[in-house]
């Protein structure tokens, strides 16, 4: 039985529904509302500004109407709405809030190199043709922070097909796409058979572009497998070894800088951990070949900045810390470039090895997850 109770200072009341007990403030009721004057009901959108509020919004009055609804009445307005308490239970924020810094959500799993059992994969066709295991895939890659695809068309430029089934590419100075391979004379040392340490994209971007596609066209060469760290694992590892190395990563920017090309200067000024203001764990940028010389880091601080930015890459180079996998043609993988580090191992010069990679964006996968998501739960309640 659900019950409401208004405190007397009209500010707030307290909702008891589903074993709980969830205090709202009368202004975010207020300016919550969900009927149709305050909120579109085409497109979801709010129809006022918080001007339109009084300041001085109170409760007038609550109760219950029907078990499963809060009719509310504001003062001075005498506005009168009505709150389904499922949706007020799905929005409470009545709740301590997280005391650990680098919290994550429910919706992310960390993970180390036990996953390597348990590779998120899936089929290009089946991804293509079957809702359900595009749903499931997308959502590992919220998840876990990459997932990989096989049986693909071997074939250039189909790593758009890809990115169709879930985003938009993100074109940069590089292109809509480019290609790694053996090169002569690098710009860049990605284009050169050399083991690569595991990085982030593209650090000099703000922002940054928040996914990378990774697609093979051609491997024969020997070696030269792929591999990921979860480097919110490796932040979180950082902080439970040492809190003050944590702490001067997340708390500092770091500076990062390409200008390999002529007509390109790019620099970005962003922590290597990044934190939301209530301690979440946003983003790892780790990128050895893009750091720039670190300049807002306090001179009583630089050597443990360095001590720790050690630290976090012995984490990140440690195999227990590491999936790998061997991409064939017509294989490739997806990372969330704000989370999961990718490295290449080092190939031998005999043979091929042919990629193509380009960038997305997670919001857009997010999205699509999210709205697939939503339309499956609602076919499953009719
Ligand atoms: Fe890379």
């Amino acid at each position: 039985m659900s019950s409401v109770v208004v405190d007397p200072s009209a500010s707030f009341l307290t909702l008891y529904h589903a074993n709980k007990a969830l205090r709202f403030h009368a202004i975010w009721l207020r300016d919550n509302a969900q009927d149709a004057e305050t909120r579109d009901p085409g497109n979801g959108q709010r129809l006022i500004a918080l001007r339109d509020i009084p300041a001085e919004t109170s409760i007038a009055a609550a109760h219950i109407a029907n078990e499963d609804a809060l009719v509310i009445t504001f003062a001075p307005d005498n506005k009168m709405t009505t709150f389904d308490l499922v949706w007020l239970k799905n929005h409470g924020y009545d709740r301590e809030p997280p005391k650990v810094r680098g919290w994550t959500g429910p919706n992310v799993s960390l993970w180390t190199s036990d996953l390597n059992n348990d590779v998120p994969s899936a089929t290009f066709d089946d991804l293509r043709s079957d809702p359900t295991i595009l749903q499931n895939w997308l959502g590992h890659v919220c998840r876990y922070g990459f997932a990989k695809v096989t049986g693909a068309p071997v074939e250039a430029g189909a790593l758009f097909h890809l990115v169709d089934l879930f985003g938009h590419v993100r074109e940069t100075n590089y292109g809509r796409l480019f290609d790694v391979r053996t090169e002569v004379n690098p710009t860049n040392l990605a284009y050169t058979g050399a083991g690569l340490q595991a990085h982030t994209d593209n650090p000099y971007r703000d922002p940054a572009p928040t996914v990378q596609v990774l697609y093979c066209l051609e491997s024969s060469a020997a070696g030269g497998e792929n591999m990921v760290v979860d480097g919110f694992a490796a932040a979180r590892r950082l902080q439970k070894e040492n809190e003050a190395f944590f702490d001067v990563l997340a708390d500092h920017p770091a500076e990062f800088e390409f200008a390999g090309s002529s007509g390109v200067c790019l620099r970005a000024r962003k922590p290597m951990i990044e934190l939301g203001p209530d301690g979440e764990l946003i983003a790892v940028r780790f990128n050895n070949r893009s750091l720039a010389p670190t300049t807002r880091v306090p001179f009583d601080k630089m050597e443990t900045f360095y001590a720790a930015y050690r630290r976090l890459g012995d984490i990140i180079d440690d195999t227990a810390m590491e999936v790998s996998f061997r991409l064939e043609p017509g294989e490739a993988f997806i990372v969330d470039n704000t989370r999961v580090l990718h490295a290449r191992k080092s190939y031998s010069g005999t043979g091929t090895r042919w990629l193509q990679g380009c960038y997305a964006d997670m919001d857009s996968l997010r999205s699509t997850f999210a709205a697939m998501t939503r339309k499956s739960t609602a076919e499953t309640a009719a």
